[in-house]
Parts: structure tokens; C-alpha cells; sequence
């Protein structure tokens, strides 16, 4: 074989520059394997200046035909990414021209280091991140703990201002005119929600820092929610808000902790007749389906604007509906009550439109029935 058969046979198959014969209107005639590798396998028969990216807008055959020096030009991948080459452009003696086109290893040099700089500034910014991430999460702890503790400390002295209050208004209630006995009476009922608010912290710093333990049991869970109808009706009855149980059940074994169950109840229940106005009725429905309880406790107050929905269930989120008896507000209520269902593996949502009253539903997993 030939030195120049061989040279030739090399680049058409094997050498990694792109070579094409175009005519003197731009069209490819041929091209060796490389070319259609970076350029798509059919490129004889087009045109060059629609193989060259033009990002100037100054290109033109005779620009490159003339040139005699390399250029550095932009091509177009069939994964339309632009690759870079050095073009040089050589007349041939049967009216054809040969382009030549070389990778460059200094834009591939560049491109690599500018991958790699990019590469460890991501690497640093998720070793940030991890590190801001645990420093969050300790700040957090801490703060719960704080909270708890706060809580905690706070609520003997309370307890006491309220005990006292009860007290002086039983022992002074002949010595005192009706001022001094509103004084008193407003002592003791500010002392009750401080007790009920920091009562309620504590009972989220304690879930929150996943200190809390469920006390499983089986139970009646309609027991349940009639004690806890019974004693809630004394607060509907100053209302005049009836509050009525529908069920065809005799019995609804869970298998769950009851105190906590209970606090959901006294929650949804204090809720239904607090945002209600009088004369209404509220309406509690027990029912099995597919494996679990289901409670629906249902009011025919204001309803929530469907806007002010994603507000329930956060930390001391109240939404523009407001108690109708100038009742206590926290917004802890439905946060602790969804942080216990879901500690049962349970759910809860909300069914309500303004104006329509609203309907809270909570499942719990039941226990199967022989
Ligand atoms: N049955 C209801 N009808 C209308 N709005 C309600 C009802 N239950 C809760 N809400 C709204 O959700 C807010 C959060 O409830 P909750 O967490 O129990 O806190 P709180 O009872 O202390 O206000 C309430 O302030 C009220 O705006
Ligand atoms: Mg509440």
C-alpha cells in the first residue's frame, strides 16, 4: 500500500478531525467518518453555512474561503450543543475546496477547568448548606426546649395568682364593692388562659421535639366521643349551640391513646362552638370505613374562606374567622390536633366554604372486626 493510501484510509476512518470536500457554493460533497460523527451521518449535500453557527452574523463563504489562516469556529452537534474547531479551508486542484476542522485542546482545557471550578463551588455550597442545615435543626431543638421549659416554670406561679383570685373572691365577696369583685373575677380569667396557653406550648414543644409518647390502648372510641360531647355541652349550652351525635354504630374499637384522642375531640368540639353563632347546632358523625374511624364533627358557623385554608393546622395560625363570645384565641388548637392524628397514622382535612359552615374530618387506623 501506498505511504499517501494509508495516510488517506487514516483520516477517513480513524483520525479525529473533520475533513469535507464542498463545492464553490458551500455544498458538501464528502466527509470522513469523524465529521459525521460531530456533524450528523448526513451531511454531504448540505450546506456549509448551515453546518457553522453563525453567532455574529458576519459570516460568509467567501470570508472563509479567503482565509488562510485557522478559525475558530462554533459547530452544531446533533444534540444541538456547539462544539468548537479550528477551520482551515485548502483549494484543490479539481475546483473543490478541503476543509479541515481541529478540535481545540485549548477551549477543551478551558471548558474542563470551568467544569471543575463549577463542580467545587457546588461542592461547597451543599457542605454550607449541610453545615446551616444541623445548625438549624440544633437552634430549633433548643428553642423547644427553651419553650418547654419556659412553660413548665410558668405555670405553678399562674396556677397560684389563679387559685389565689378564686379564693380572695369567695373570702371578700361581702367586703368588696362590684368593682373591686370584676377585678378579682378578671385576675382569675386572664390567669385561666395564660394556664390553657402555656398548657397548650407545652403540650407542642413537647410533641415538636418528638418527646411525646402515644400510650396505646384499645378502646371504645364512641365512649370517647360522648364524654367528650357531655363535656362540651356546657359551653355550647351558653350559647345556645346544641350538639348532637349521629352514628349506626354500637361501638367503635381503636386501637389508639385515649388522652390524646380526647384532646383532638375537646379541640374540634371547643372550635365548632367558638367560631358559631349562637342558636346553631353542631353535628358529630361516627362511622367505619375501609379499616378506619371516621369522625366528622360539623358546625353551621361562618365557614373558612377557601384562600385561608392552607392557614390551619400551623403554629398559632388563626385565620379571619374569629370567636363569636369573645372566646380565647391562640391558633395552637389544630396544630397539636394534626401533630397527634398523625402520630396514629391517621388524617385530618377541613370541608368548609364561607358562609357554609365547616366540617373537620380525622380517620384512625380501626381495629378489624371478627
Ligand atoms: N369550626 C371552625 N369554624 C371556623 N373557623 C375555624 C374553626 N375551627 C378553627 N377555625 C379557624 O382556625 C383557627 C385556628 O384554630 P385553632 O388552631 O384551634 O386555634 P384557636 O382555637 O386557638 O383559635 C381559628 O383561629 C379559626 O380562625
Ligand atoms: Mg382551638
Amino acid at each position: 500500500m501506498k505511504k499517501s493510501a494509508i495516510l488517506n484510509k487514516y483520516v477517513n476512518e480513524h483520525a479525529s478531525i473533520i475533513m469535507m470536500l464542498m463545492d464553490e457554493r458551500g455544498f458538501v460533497k464528502k466527509s470522513n467518518v469523524f465529521a459525521e460523527r460531530i456533524l450528523g451521518a448526513e451531511i454531504v449535500g448540505k450546506n456549509i453555512r448551515n453546518l457553522i453557527l453563525d453567532f455574529t452574523g458576519e459570516l460568509s463563504l467567501d470570508k472563509l474561503l479567503e482565509s488562510n489562516g485557522p478559525l475558530l469556529l462554533n459547530v452544531k452537534t446533533p444534540e444541538n450543543l456547539p462544539e468548537t474547531f479550528y477551520f482551515s479551508f485548502y483549494k484543490t486542484d479539481d475546483e473543490l475546496t478541503l476543509v479541515l476542522g481541529e478540535q481545540s485542546e485549548k477551549e477543551n482545557v478551558k471548558l474542563r477547568q470551568e467544569l471543575l471550578a463549577l463542580n467545587n463551588e457546588l461542592n461547597n455550597l451543599s457542605r454550607e448548606l449541610y453545615k446551616k442545615n444541623t445548625e438549624l435543626q440544633q437552634m430549633n431543638e433548643q428553642k423547644n426546649e427553651f419553650l418547654g421549659v419556659a412553660a413548665h416554670d410558668l405555670r405553678n406561679p399562674i396556677g397560684l395568682v389563679m387559685s389565689y383570685s378564686d379564693y380572695l373572691q369567695d373570702e371578700l365577696r361581702d367586703r368588696l364593692n362590684d368593682e373591686e369583685m370584676d377585678i378579682l373575677k378578671t385576675l382569675e380569667s386572664q390567669s385561666q388562659f395564660m394556664l390553657d396557653l402555656l398548657n397548650e406550648l407545652l403540650d407542642f414543644a413537647r410533641i415538636e421535639s418528638g418527646k411525646v409518647k402515644l400510650d396505646m390502648e384499645v378502646f371504645d372510641l364512641l365512649q370517647l366521643v360522648s364524654k367528650s360531647i357531655r363535656l362540651n355541652k356546657p359551653f355550647g349550652d351558653k350559647k345556645d349551640i346544641r350538639i348532637d351525635i349521629k352514628t349506626a354504630l354500637d361501638s367503635l374499637p381503636v386501637n389508639a391513646d385515649m388522652g390524646k384522642i380526647e384532646q383532638v375531640m375537646n379541640n374540634l368540639l371547643s372550635n365548632a362552638v367558638k367560631f358559631s353563632e349562637a342558636g346553631t347546632n353542631v353535628e358529630v358523625e361516627l362511622k367505619e370505613k375501609g379499616g378506619y374511624a371516621r369522625v366528622s364533627v360539623k358546625d353551621q358557623g361562618p365557614g373558612i374562606p377557601e384562600k385561608e385554608l392552607p392557614l390551619l393546622f400551623k403554629t398559632f395560625s388563626k385565620t379571619s374567622v374569629r370567636p363569636t363570645a369573645d372566646e380565647k384565641s391562640t391558633g395552637l388548637g389544630l396544630a397539636i390536633v394534626k401533630k397527634i392524628i398523625d402520630a396514629h397514622a391517621g388524617s385530618i382535612r377541613v370541608e368548609s366554604k364561607a358562609g357554609a359552615g365547616s366540617e373537620f374530618i380525622f380517620l384512625l387506623p380501626a381495629l378489624g372486626r371478627k
